[in-house]
């Protein structure tokens, strides 16, 4: 990250912890929601399958930025399907830079070629060995592997939503970011249980034995880039909700937190980990703070 970005987040943080502000800082653009897969745990894909237009999107890149948002994410859908005419994802992201976000960074299931070099962080989901990772998202664990080795940089960060399915393969997956060239991290989720997904739901034990799996593979040297303080937050589900610091915009619809907001009783279920790691770190948890400062400085 850069000096200049690092004092901008760090006064932001001041702020917001010392003054109990709001307003958001990072924010997601959903560029479509059309999607070539069908994973078991998805409830979002294929619902309209609109693309959304380029102007379009750079006006609500436009308006999250105006909001106070510097960390920007792209996500879907799935965002490698994006196209306007000749402009592609890459034109996106250069476009968000130069719009002024400090970090941009794009959420892909990884399946088309990743030649992403302007992106801060691209997150890639994998969701287990081959075996598990197939049974939730199709036959794709191949063309993945085999598009991560041919990135043209090395900023990949393996996203894993973790459910009733997967759940014993978390060590699996810090073994593919510890061991594979261009990936950099991993990054993990519980599965947030939909109405049409419960059954994917993990309990508390479930989530304890995971987060327990991760610890043992960071001390083995697996790049986890997420705050061990969180966890036991994560397993009791007692992290405050929604993250009003996070906002996310759909075809010109802004939603506090998550798409998610609107499915009633979900958010008291919710297991994204950035969640529970940002609103702690707001309300002026001190081993969030200080873990987030070191994890961000490492791998961002
Ligand atoms: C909706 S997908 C969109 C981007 C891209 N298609 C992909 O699969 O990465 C974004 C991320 O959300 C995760 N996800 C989808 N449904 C979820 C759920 N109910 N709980 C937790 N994570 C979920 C996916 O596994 C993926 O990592
Ligand atoms: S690839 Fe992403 S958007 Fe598509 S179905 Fe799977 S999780 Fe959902
Ligand atoms: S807290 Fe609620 S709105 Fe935010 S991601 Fe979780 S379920 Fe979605």
């Amino acid at each position: 990250m850069k000096a200049s970005s690092f004092i901008y987040f760090a006064g932001y943080g001041i702020r917001t912890i010392l003054f109990g502000k709001r307003e958001p800082v990072l924010g997601t653009v959903i560029v479509t929601d059309k999607c070539n897969l069908k994973c078991r745990h998805c409830s979002v894909n294929n619902i309209t399958a609109v693309v959304h237009p380029y102007l379009q999107i750079r006006n609500e890149m436009r308006q999250l930025y105006d909001m106070g948002v510097r960390i920007l994410f792209f996500c879907g859908g799935e965002t490698f399907l994006w196209r306007d005419g000749t402009r592609t994802l890459r034109d996106l992201v250069v476009e968000a830079k130069k719009i002024g976000f400090l970090i941009v960074n794009v959420v892909t299931n990884g399946t088309f070629p990743i030649d992403l070099p302007e992106a801060d962080l691209i997150l890639l989901s994998l969701d287990g060995d081959r075996d598990c990772h197939n049974a939730i998202r199709g036959d794709t664990y191949d063309t993945i592997m085999e598009n991560i080795k041919n990135a043209t940089a090395d900023n990949i960060c393996l996203y894993m939503a973790i459910n009733r399915i997967n759940k014993d393969a978390v060590q699996d997956v810090c073994i593919a970011a510890r061991d594979t060239k261009n990936i950099r991290a991993v990054s993990f989720n519980f599965h947030t249980p939909y109405p049409d997904t419960k059954d994917l739901a993990l309990s508390k034990e479930e989530k304890a034995n995971c987060c327990e799996a991760i610890k043992k593979m960071m001390k083995a040297g697996a790049p986890v880039f997420n705050l061990q303080s969180a966890f036991p937050y994560l397993i009791n589900n007692s992290f405050p909700t929604p993250c009003h610091q996070c906002v996310v915009i759909e075809n010109g619809k802004v939603s506090t937190c998550g798409r998610c907001i609107d499915v009633p009783g979900l958010c008291s279920k919710c297991g994204y980990f950035f969640v529970a790691e940002y609103t702690l770190l707001f309300r002026g948890n001190p081993k969030i703070i200080i873990e987030m400062l070191k994890t961000y400085l490492k791998y961002i």
